[in-house]
């Protein structure tokens, strides 16, 4: 089955997805990795976030991977070199909404992202997954919460990293991101019509992880009754 999983920035999306595919024994794929990606390399080539031709080559060209790692999530691997740290960098996480909402960026890593999910089933996560990606997945999930919430996450993962930015930077940083990844005219952030909707304001990560969990396992018995 391939499962796939949106909501904005700071909804759980990663942590969340990387249990459920552990728990159902699926391949997991962080999307947002890729365009990420993307952003770190052009900013090293001095390319212009606002050159749809030069961002759309480097996302044409893009050789990444990921790597298991029993010690954490995937490690993110550009040729032979590991950005995972990089790509989640401040800046990168400041301009990376600029250079996803390109054209020809989106159409590269998108196609990519279909011929991975074509080997086999997967849990996908992203702010396109269920309704662009991969618009027949057997599960769509749109996960949420209160961006006072989304921030005091990201400001504990920072603070994991020695890393110190208020929470009101950090709640302005998310609200500029929700907007351009919900208001831009290709494949914008938007829940699925039939997506389960889940709120995780006040949920903690094994009750959103038990909740996607039981209603894949559903489905998957469903679609057994059903042969
Ligand atoms: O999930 P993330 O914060 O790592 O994603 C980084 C950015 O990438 C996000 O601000 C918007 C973009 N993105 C996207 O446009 N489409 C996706 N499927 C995944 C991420």
């Amino acid at each position: 089955m391939i499962i796939a999983i949106d909501g904005p920035a700071g909804s759980g999306k990663s942590t969340i997805a990387q249990q459920v595919a552990g728990r159902l024994g699926l391949t997991y794929l962080d999307t947002g990795a890729m365009y990420r990606a993307v952003t770190l390399l052009a900013y090293e080539q001095g390319v212009s976030f606002e050159d749809d031709d030069a961002l759309g080559s480097i996302a044409l060209d893009l050789k990444l991977h990921f790597e298991e790692d029993p010690a954490g999530p995937p490690r993110v691997f550009v040729e032979d070199r590991d950005v995972s740290e990089e790509i989640r960098s401040q800046l990168v996480t400041q301009k990376v909404s600029l250079v996803s909402a390109h054209p020809k960026v989106r159409h590269a890593l998108t196609l990519r992202q279909r011929e991975l999910a074509a080997e086999g089933d997967m849990v996908l996560e992203g702010r396109d997954t269920g309704t662009v990606v991969c618009p027949t997945a057997g599960l769509k999930v749109y996960l949420s919460a209160s961006v006072e919430e989304r921030a005091r996450r990201r400001k504990n993962q920072l603070e994991e990293q020695g890393v110190c930015i208020s929470l009101k930077t950090l709640e302005r940083d998310l609200l500029l991101r929700d907007s351009y990844d919900s208001g831009r005219a290709l494949a914008p952030l938007r829940k699925a019509k039939e997506a389960l909707d889940l709120d995780t304001t006040t949920m903690s990560i094994e009750e959103v992880v038990a909740a996607i969990v039981s209603e894949a396992e559903r489905r998957g018995q469903e679609d057994r009754e059903r042969c």
